[in-house]
């Protein structure tokens, strides 16, 4: 006979904000993208304190012409996502079929669930930013407006690190704004205002653990591209 599992009780806010305490290297070793998220809603409190913690990221010319849009209505979250999760439905079963390998299956099968609960997940966390003419790239003429994503991305990174300090499991995700239309329709954008990413928030139900990531000989390049003494040293 199955055992009904018991239901999950959230940690108290203020221990997980002593999570904050953790060394940045381990934080940083282990912060790796969790998709399983516990349904029960997390602490006001605790959301703002990792939001302000993104805060502390830099911008392109200190702009900070950032909007978070933190969604914890059941109803607007079941509108935000409606159109992703229908799209990839049938996506989710070929990818599956076409995975090469057993590890490739099991993520695809984690990112079907959560694609599933989606509407479910406590809290989706919108990161916008304001498209101007000041947020060109380098080098690049004046109407390419496309460096703002850069200004975006230290701040979702920072909040990904104070998840996973306090406990909170949270991912970085591009896929389900992929209609920007329409989750500019359902947060009532304004037209300058770009949905750059998503990330939900909740209670873990993995485990953060340690990153697959190529050692670090394979990727720098010393002086420039193609020298890499450091490889050579370790074979
Ligand atoms: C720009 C960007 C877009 C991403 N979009 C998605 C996405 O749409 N859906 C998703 O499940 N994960 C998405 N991810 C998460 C990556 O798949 C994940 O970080 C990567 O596979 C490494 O996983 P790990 O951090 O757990 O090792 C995105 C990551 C980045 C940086």
């Amino acid at each position: 006979m199955n055992a009904t599992p018991a239901p999950f009780t959230p940690p108290d806010a203020a221990e997980a904000l002593a999570g904050l305490n953790m060394p940045l290297a381990e934080a940083m070793r282990s912060q790796r993208a969790i998709r399983k998220l516990h349904f029960e809603p997390v602490d006001e409190g605790l959301l703002r304190e990792v939001l302000s913690l993104a805060l502390k990221a830099p911008t392109s010319s200190n702009s900070q012409d950032w909007a978070f849009v933190v969604v914890n209505d059941a109803e607007q979250k079941r509108r935000l996502v409606r159109d992703y999760q229908r799209a990839f439905k049938l996506f989710g079963w070929f990818a599956r079929r076409a995975a090469p390998d057993e590890p490739t299956r099991r993520q695809l099968r984690v990112s079907d669930w959560q694609r599933e609960h989606y509407h479910q997940m406590p809290t989706l966390v919108v990161a916008c930013y304001r498209r101007t003419l000041q947020h060109r790239p380098v080098g690049r003429p004046l109407l390419r407006v496309t460096s703002f994503y850069g200004s975006v991305y230290p701040a979702v990174q920072n909040l990904l690190l104070a998840c996973r300090a306090v406990g909170l499991g949270a991912s970085l995700q591009t896929l389900p704004l992929w209609l920007v239309r329409s989750t500019r329709r359902v947060l009532e954008l304004p037209p300058e205002m770009v949905p750059v990413c998503i990330i939900p928030i909740g209670w873990a139900r993995g485990r953060y653990g340690p990153t697959q990531r190529p050692p670090i000989e394979e990727v720098v390049h010393i002086d420039r591209f193609g020298h890499q003494p450091w490889r050579s040293a370790r074979h």
